[in-house]
């Protein structure tokens, strides 16, 4: 059943798609810009970072991801990265008005003291939503196109990418997320960051993401964070990972 909040993110959503800001826009560089306030007007800078609008209903992820963890973790815990990410900026317009991706590359231009607020609630807040435009209901399946060439390249098979993927995330010590992004070099990378680190940051690209913070599964894995991992191919979004390996 549609919630009035659902039909307000639902609204919001096709605002931006009558904008022409499809789900590529939640991932594009100006990243705050498509946050701004709704009713804001395109043309002014930005005064805050704001939570945008869940792509999909909250249950539109399950069996794989359950309606009750998606609500907590989309309206609670990315709402508190967002809240704390403008307390920890408030005063500061000229980090405000930028986009989060633009921080989060060039940390040390930084201050020193907002520097670690922006990687820790400014990564949070990047990275969440990167998340919520990796997955899409009825996801799943296998990439296509050069994604899939590239993969099979550099991988040796899709199934041999999922099966590093999957590994790197689940062994993760702690917190923290599982990638696939483009090195330095151009290259195809598995990697995992620790609490809300930024591939951005470490001069990669971002194309896909998993959450293995525990609160992305463990209303319904527990400390089952290897089930969670399988469950969530079922929900990737294939679309989205190709489209962010052929803007880059
Ligand atoms: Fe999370």
């Amino acid at each position: 059943m549609n919630t009035p909040d659902m039909n307000e993110r639902v609204t919001r959503r096709n605002l931006l798609r009558n904008l022409g800001l499809g789900v590529a826009a939640f991932t594009a560089r100006p990243l705050n810009r498509v946050m701004a306030a709704a009713g804001e007007p395109l043309h002014q800078p930005p005064t805050e970072f704001t939570l945008p609008p869940l792509p999909y209903a909250d249950n539109a992820l399950e069996p794989h991801l359950d309606a009750r963890t998606m609500e907590i973790h989309y309206g609670k815990h990315h709402q508190a990265y967002v809240n704390s990410l403008n307390a920890a900026l408030k005063g500061h317009a000229n980090l405000l008005s930028k986009p989060i991706e633009q921080l989060l590359k060039n940390l040390n231009d930084v201050p020193e003291k907002l520097r670690t607020p922006v990687r820790n609630f400014g990564g949070g807040h990047y990275n969440h939503v990167f998340y919520w435009n990796c997955m899409k209901a009825n996801g799943g399946g296998e990439p296509a196109g050069d994604l899939a060439k590239a993969i099979k390249k550099k991988f040796g098979s899709v199934i041999a990418f999922k099966q590093l993927f999957s590994a790197t995330a689940t062994r993760h010590f702690g917190s923290g997320w599982g990638w696939l992004v483009k090195n330095r070099k151009g290259d195809l990378a598995v990697v995992s960051t620790p609490n809300q680190d930024c591939p951005l940051s470490h001069g990669q690209i971002p194309l896909l993401t998993v959450d293995v913070w525990e609160h992305a599964y463990y209303l319904h894995y527990q400390n089952r964070r290897s089930d969670f991992v399988a469950a969530w191919w079922n929900v990737v979004n294939w679309d989205a990972v190709a489209a962010e390996f052929g803007r880059q």
